[in-house]
């Protein structure tokens, strides 16, 4: 169990101008930002991060999406941080994502879905590599 996990604020959240609200919940929920930035990622670098989704049928559009316009891309720091993030966002579906949930307040529909998770403590260190340094990390 580690205590840091990996968000990003889809580009659905941010246009909806969610991204205040969004924040409230996740410092509400006790969660430390250990860094942040608010970055537009190309098609090529959505198709790396998102690279273990290769092969479904999704892929093609997720990477679309996830480059058609700004992000907030965060590491966020808590006790079993991965876990208790994935609590806090809900299911990948808004449809069945739990009420108080961000994905059930927020986001649209499954493709849209305004924020990323990381699944595991690996993904959440190799995620947090691919947009932060070390001097980026406070
Ligand atoms: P995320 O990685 O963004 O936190 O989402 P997740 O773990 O809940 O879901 P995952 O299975 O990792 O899928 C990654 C993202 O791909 C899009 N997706 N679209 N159209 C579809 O059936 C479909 N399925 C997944 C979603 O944006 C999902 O968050
Ligand atoms: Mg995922």
């Amino acid at each position: 169990m580690s205590n840091r996990t990996f968000t990003m604020i889809k580009p659905d959240a941010v246009k909806a101008g969610n991204i205040g609200n969004i924040l409230q919940m996740i410092n509400a929920a006790g969660f430390r930002i250990v860094a942040m930035k608010y970055l537009q990622i190309t098609k090529a670098q959505a198709e790396k991060f998102y690279e273990v989704h290769a092969s479904r049928p999704f892929y093609g559009e997720l990477t679309e999406f996830m480059s058609s316009g700004p992000i907030v891309a965060a590491i966020l720091e808590k006790d079993n941080a991965v876990a208790d993030f994935r609590k806090l966002i809900g299911a990948t579906n808004p449809a069945q994502a739990e009420e108080g949930t961000i994905r059930k307040k927020y986001a649209a529909s499954v493709g849209e879905n305004a924020v990323h998770g990381s699944d595991s403590d690996d993904n959440a260190a190799i995620e947090g590599n691919f947009f932060f340094s070390g001097l980026e990390r406070f």
